[in-house]
């Protein structure tokens, strides 16, 4: 068969190197006028529109996006879609959030209808903000998992998700037991971890909501096979820290809590991580896991800033990724995202420069989960999934673009201005999922 060929031309922004451990600017590459040959939904060919030309059949259509930037599609390393129709619910911190919003919302999802509805408009909503790769929590009920794999292996997405963990400290109907999330977990990794572009995670809620003995179970599940990811959430909030505290009280910190169940790993992925010590960033420096920064749920439940700088210090650099953390989050778009990560790097003296905000959206993400060889980037060999970003999507931005003389600048000027609306088209394995209307 005559291989799929893909041709996009546009302005392409990718990365060279680690733009918080050399000078921001030469870390991007940037091709004013580029093009992309994609072939079997991989980047076969990447340089400048007048060399590369001439690596295009004679008859292929060159899919033009003129003042627009391509870019690898966004990462998004905490995510929960049960979620989605509660964003933006009133007034409370986590524990309370948690009780009065998230545990009712997430008991819906025993219907399995219910889910694949979710699941749809989630995964639906990735796109249009131009994210192609998530870590994605479920919730306690194995058909969530069944419901959001099925949805991502359709649309042929690389997808990061698994069944919630939690054994205690939540409503009877939302609470499995040692054994049984032992058992559904490992059919459901069985069942999906490496089929097509899907992998699992083993997914203990956080330390509250599991026995020792739950945690001691999600070890052994991650101890079977080194390529699965785990993902949970650590020192988000004062009152849950001091909750962990009193549940552990022979561990030095909540992250040992983790550690001594063996779930401190490469590919393990640590929600918020805003109340962390120094041990704490060097044990995770030392082990390979990530941390997710969830700027926008942070400042919406008031939980306090994570230090990402420090987190990234060169001296003992741990892995970073963004997260949008709906819905605590509150948006869907890892543009808005940034805009908050400005913000809260501002507010604990630091600047993020916009080269270093696409990074961490991008490529670092990739990093951070350990799938950086696959997606993350712009290069020969790598997955064609990409985000095509329009600078003028609105009067406004449009205004503003005018004034940009850098890609710095423009790309700022995306990340403070930009949401969903600024994505012309998203590209999954080197097809289109995403058309703005
Ligand atoms: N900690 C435990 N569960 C959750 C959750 O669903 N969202 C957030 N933001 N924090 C959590
Ligand atoms: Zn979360």
């Amino acid at each position: 068969p005559t291989p799929d060929i893909l041709a996009l031309r546009g302005r392409v922004v990718t990365f060279r190197d680690n733009p918080f451990t050399t000078d921001p600017v030469a870390a991007l590459h940037h091709e004013e006028d580029g093009l992309l040959i994609i072939r079997d939904g991989r980047i076969a060919q990447m340089g400048t529109y007048a060399d590369t030309l001439r690596h295009l059949p004679a008859d292929t259509q060159v899919t033009h996006y003129p003042d627009c930037v391509i870019s690898a599609g966004f990462v998004d390393t905490h995510v929960h879609y049960p979620q989605l129709p509660m964003i933006a619910a009133y007034g409370e911190q986590l524990l309370e959030w948690l009780e009065r919003y998230t545990f009712p919302t997430e008991s819906r999802f025993r219907d399995p209808a219910y889910a694949r509805d979710i699941a749809r408009r989630f995964l639906a909503g990735l796109l249009r903000c131009g994210t192609t790769t998530a870590a994605v929590f479920c919730t306690v009920h194995p058909q969530s998992v069944e419901a959001f794999f099925s949805e991502s292996e359709r649309l042929n997405t690389l997808m990061i998700a698994g069944k919630v963990l939690m054994d205690r400290n939540a409503p009877p109907d939302l609470r499995d037991t040692a054994q049984r999330g032992y058992d559904e977990s490992l059919a459901l990794m069985t069942r999906w971890h490496g089929r097509g572009r899907q992998m699992y995670a083993v997914t203990p809620r956080f330390a509250p909501t599991s026995s020792e003995e739950q945690l001691e179970l999600a070890g052994a599940l991650l101890a079977r096979d080194q390529t699965v990811f785990m993902q949970t959430h650590l020192a988000e909030n004062l009152d849950e820290v001091a909750w962990v505290r009193s549940l552990f009280p022979a561990r030095r910190s909540y992250l040992d809590v983790y550690a001594h169940a063996g779930l401190v790993r490469p590919r393990a992925i640590m929600g918020h991580a805003i109340h962390v010590d120094e041990p704490d960033l060097m044990t995770c420096h030392d082990s390979g896991c990530a941390l997710a920064h969830c700027p926008t749920s942070n400042l919406f439940l008031g939980s306090g800033s994570f230090r990402l700088f420090d987190a990234l210090d060169p001296r003992r650099p741990v892995r970073v990724g963004l997260g949008t953390d709906i819905g605590a989050g509150t948006s869907l778009s890892q543009l808005q995202s940034l805009n908050e990560a400005y913000k809260v790097a501002q507010g604990t003296g630091h600047r993020l420069h916009p080269v270093q905000a696409f990074w961490l959206a991008t490529a670092g993400g990739a990093q951070a989960l350990h799938l950086d060889h696959r997606i993350g980037t712009i290069a020969p060999g790598m997955e064609a999934d990409l985000c095509i970003l329009d600078p003028e999507a609105t009067p406004l931005q449009a205004l503003r673009a005018q004034s940009c003389d850098s890609i710095s600048d423009l790309l700022f000027s995306l990340m403070m201005l930009g949401d969903d609306r600024s994505i012309r088209a998203t590209y999954v394995a080197g097809r289109r999922v995403h058309e703005r209307a």
